[in-house]
């Protein structure tokens, strides 16, 4: 499973990036804004820090104004995905999109007539939003399953981005569920790889070393 970032601080992103375990990231204007940067800045920089697709998203609500801000942040770097909402206007940019060869990432899916939807139209990626899903009650990663069985049946080319990660449980879902990939905030990265028998054991094991007889 290929794991993505999903932040806009370039810090965390370097720092994960460094464990040699990240394949791509995923940001949003919320992500953006928190960073209190220019987004294009933004945006420049995590391409410089990791060699994958980067989503960067759309904030008009027409198409032709969405194509137009896509081809301008499709030519900050060629790695760049553009992030376009699902909802009508969407669906007609992200088909417009692929004709012109940008690659889109349909993003607030929450249910998989959407991803359907959005995988018709030929999304690469489809980033359904589990985490608001469980806020509100629902069964995010229900979701999931279905939207994995639905594009295996018709062999659907978009690829799954489980996003709204909220907890390492979820990613072991989405991986168990056979999703493409996982988008991960940065302190679930962190949680990811730490257990508390590791850090015991590493004490101890530093701990007897120390009395182990060193040649002098
Ligand atoms: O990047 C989109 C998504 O992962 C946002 O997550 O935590 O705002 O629901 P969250």
């Amino acid at each position: 499973m290929k794991i993505f970032l999903d932040t806009a601080n370039v810090e965390h992103i370097k720092e994960a990036s460094s464990w040699g375990i990240i394949d791509g990231v995923t940001t949003n204007p919320t992500l953006i804004a928190r960073e209190g940067r220019n987004f294009e800045d933004v945006v420049k920089e995590i391409c410089s820090i990791v060699d994958g697709p980067i989503s960067a998203e759309v904030v008009s609500m027409k198409s032709d104004e969405m194509v137009e801000e896509a081809k301008g942040l499709a030519q900050i770097h060629k790695n760049i995905v553009i992030k376009v909402p699902i909802m009508p206007e969407g669906l007609k940019t992200m088909k417009r999109l692929k004709e012109l060869d940008i690659k889109t990432n349909a993003t607030l899916i929450f249910s998989p007539n959407q991803a359907l939807l959005a995988a018709k139209v030929g999304a690469t990626y489809v980033s359904p939003f589990i985490g608001r899903l469980d806020d509100i009650g629902h069964i995010g990663m229900d979701i999931i399953r279905d939207i994995m069985i639905i594009f295996e049946n018709y062999k659907f080319e978009s690829e799954v981005i489980v996003a709204s990660i909220r907890n390492p449980i979820h990613v072991i879902d989405a991986a168990i569920a056979g999703a493409h990939i996982a988008t991960v905030p940065y302190d679930t990265l962190r949680k990811m790889v730490k257990h508390s028998l590791t850090d015991v054991g590493i004490e101890r094991f530093l701990s007897d070393w120390e009395k182990v007889p060193k040649v002098k």
